[in-house]
């Protein structure tokens, strides 16, 4: 049995759903010769990376459209070579995870070519249905959590560096997570710290 949780951070979450098979290694072939924005890469960016790079969330710009993505091309093909992003602190050779946002390596591939070869948009008709996302502060699970679990407030200054609080918040339970979030009591609360549930 499961149940959604909704106080622990998706980063730090103890993720235990579904452990199935490894998956096939990519191959090189899966990847396009000639990657485009529309075709090759939003869909993509709608997997991984929309949940926060969209106006509203957390992450500093927005890859919804080609012209808010495009000038970010040079930092978005570092940052998913080396696997900074999305952040996915498992360890992707030890089963497969669901819901799991990480990238396949041909994937990878798609938008290291894409930015090499010039990170064209490409045709409009072939973009995807643009995803439709629940409203800014409320649950992005699409459901109401079956727990919620309120931590101790945490003030964080305006200005300075990441911070790390541990607040801890007891559960009562101990249980399979199906799907966990941070629901910050206002739009004042902007970074949120992440949790583990033990
Ligand atoms: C869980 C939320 C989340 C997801 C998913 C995510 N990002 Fe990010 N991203 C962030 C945050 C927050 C930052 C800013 C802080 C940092 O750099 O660590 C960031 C920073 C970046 C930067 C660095 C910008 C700079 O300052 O140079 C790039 C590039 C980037 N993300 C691309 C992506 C791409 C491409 C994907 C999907 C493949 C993705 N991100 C998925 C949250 C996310």
């Amino acid at each position: 049995m499961s149940f959604r949780f909704a106080f622990v951070g998706v980063v730090g979450a103890v993720v235990t759903a579904a452990v199935v098979t490894l998956p096939a290694a990519d191959a090189k072939k899966d990847v396009p010769a000639n990657p485009t924005f529309t075709k090759d890469v939003l869909p993509i960016f709608q997997k991984a990376c929309q949940d926060c790079h969209r106006p509203g969330q957390m992450a500093p710009f927005s890859l919804i459209s080609y012209e808010e993505a495009r000038p970010w091309a040079r930092s978005i093909k570092d940052k998913v070579v080396s696997r900074y992003m999305p952040p996915w602190h498992l360890d992707r050779t030890i089963g497969e995870y669901s819901p799991d946002p990480s990238l396949s390596d041909a994937e990878v591939e798609t938008i290291a070519r894409w930015v090499d070869t010039g990170a064209p948009k490409g045709d409009p008709k072939d973009a995807p249905q643009p995803r439709v996302f629940p409203a800014d502060h409320t649950w992005q699970f699409g459901e109401e959590p079956d727990l919620i679990v309120t931590s101790p407030p945490i003030t964080i200054p305006a200005n300075g560096p990441d911070l790390y609080p541990e607040p801890e918040a007891a559960t009562g339970r101990r249980r399979t997570v199906r799907n966990g979030r941070h629901q910050a009591p206002s739009k004042k609360s902007i970074r949120l710290p992440s949790a583990r549930v033990t």
